[in-house]
């Protein structure tokens, strides 16, 4: 019989070594070392010759041979490129708390009534418990079975017995094989079910949604072990305490990343929200000092969001800045360039910056809206109420060109936007700009200032 062997595996990295290390060698990682105990080998290669695999010329090969499942959401869907591929294995990561069992559950009703009978295993909750959330999210499907299991090979019998079309384990970090020395939601363990139910996908056309929980100290047996498994990776975020859930795609076999889906936790689940940047803006004051409308891009999609400032004399030595929802070392930055090449000195303030609704702004095209929510609060003048704004801020003042103009535009002259500082020098291109919308090319940040804060 073979025997078993020990190895240490980073969990950071995933890299393995024969014996415990303190700091990783390869991603320099600390303490990071687990010990795994490898299930004894099956033989010798696992691929017979029957299965040998056999070389075809590119051009006779089919391109995009996956029939998709389409699935009556529509934010859900294009997050997977246009529906749901059979024996497509999926990761839904995601805070504890975050919604990721509410989605699901949503998701696989509605997928039982049309596309066939759905599994929900779960491993956190009892039937009972998924049952009162069901009733509270109004589904009444005959064709969605549930059961409370963490033994993967019960589960996998399960599977047999039901024939779903589409099952869900929530979480990978409770289920476990009993083959495996060591506890559920190790390493070993986690990538092991997660190998197994890739078999189990591509055997059975079953397309599977694994649920993983990071944790705030990083991923520890999480979700970044499972990233090379899986067919797709995609992160439910928001906070906790707001509304708006993102679900952004990081990973995806068969469709573009980078896209996101928005959904609004209310009593009765998450309920997708179609158009994001009007519910965006919808609690937005007009005309009242220390706001501004900015376009991003979230992915491949422009989304309107409401930057707030505000700038009131400090009562500290040194004057506070807080960041919530933009990087705070760009708003450092921000506060520089305002404080040397515009003027507006801000030694003595305060500095707070806002994205409502809980969104977080990554790109610097962001950079003007929050440089003009501080002046507009400092100078206690409103922006007009048609002007939404686009531009990276350079350290000499400059505004710099920013991605996808047109694009930005145009879902701003969709929300009835009608104008729009942007950087000078994104006009070069020849960016088709969309009709609707009053273009006002501005070169620094001095002229932005100047036209939206003037008399
Ligand atoms: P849950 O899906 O259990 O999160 P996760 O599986 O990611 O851990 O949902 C968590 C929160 O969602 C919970 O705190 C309550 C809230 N919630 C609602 O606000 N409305 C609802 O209809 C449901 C089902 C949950
Ligand atoms: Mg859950």
């Amino acid at each position: 019989m073979a025997k078993s062997r020990t190895v240490w595996v980073c969990q950071n990295c995933s890299r393995t070594a024969l014996k415990e290390m303190g700091k990783c060698p390869n991603c320099g990682a600390w303490n990071s070392y687990v010990e795994e105990v490898a299930a004894p080998s099956v033989g010798p290669s696992r691929q017979t010759a029957s299965a040998r695999s056999e070389p075809r010329r590119l051009s006779e090969i089919e391109g995009d041979p996956w029939e998709r499942i389409p699935l009556p959401m529509e934010e859900f869907s294009r997050v997977l490129g246009g529906g749901l591929v059979p024996g497509s294995l999926v990761l839904i990561a995601g805070d504890p708390g975050i919604g990721k069992s509410t989605l699901l559950l949503e998701v696989t009703a509605l997928m039982a009534d049309y596309a066939g009978p759905a599994l929900y295993v779960s491993g956190e909750e009892s039937a009972g418990q998924i049952k009162m959330r069901a009733d509270r999210l109004g589904i009444a499907t005959d064709n969605l079975y549930l059961v409370t299991e963490t033994n993967l090979s019960a589960i996998l019998d399960h599977v047999r017995a039901i024939q779903p079309r589409v099952l869900v384990v929530d979480s990978i970090q409770t289920t476990y094989n009993d083959a495996l020395d060591s506890a559920p939601g190790n390493v070993s363990q986690v990538r092991d079910c997660a190998a197994a139910f890739q078999g189990l996908a591509k055997e059975t056309g079953i397309a599977v949604f694994l649920v993983g929980h990071v944790t705030k100290e990083g991923s520890i047996a999480g979700p970044r072990v499972l990233e090379h498994i899986v067919d797709t990776v995609l992160y439910l975020e928001g906070d906790a305490f707001q509304a708006f859930r993102l679900l952004r795609s990081v990973k995806n076999r068969f469709g573009a990343t980078s896209e996101v889906g928005v959904f609004e936790m209310q009593g009765d689940g998450l309920v997708e929200v179609l158009n994001p940047s009007e519910a965006f803006l919808a609690e937005r004051m007009v005309n009242s000092p220390g706001s501004s409308i900015v376009v991003t891009m979230e992915g491949t999609r422009p989304l309107l969001a409401e930057v707030q400032a505000l700038a009131t004399t400090t009562s500290f030595p040194n004057p506070r800045r807080t960041a919530n929802g933009v990087d705070y070392n760009r708003l450092l930055l921000i506060t520089a360039v305002l404080t040397r090449r515009v003027g507006i000195r801000l030694s003595e303030d305060d500095v707070f910056v806002n994205v409502i609704g809980g969104l977080k702004i990554d790109e610097p095209a962001a950079d003007l809206a929050i440089a003009l929510a501080i002046a507009s609060s400092v100078k206690d003048r409103p922006l007009a109420a048609d002007l939404a704004v686009v531009g990276e801020v350079g350290l000499s003042g400059e505004l710099r060109a920013v991605s996808q103009l047109a694009v930005r535009l145009n879902e701003a002259a969709k929300l009835g936007f009608r104008r729009a500082l942007i950087p000078k020098t994104a006009r070069k291109g020849g960016d088709q700009l969309p009709p609707g919308i009053e273009a006002i090319p501005v070169r620094s940040l001095d002229e932005a200032i100047d036209f939206a804060l003037r008399k």
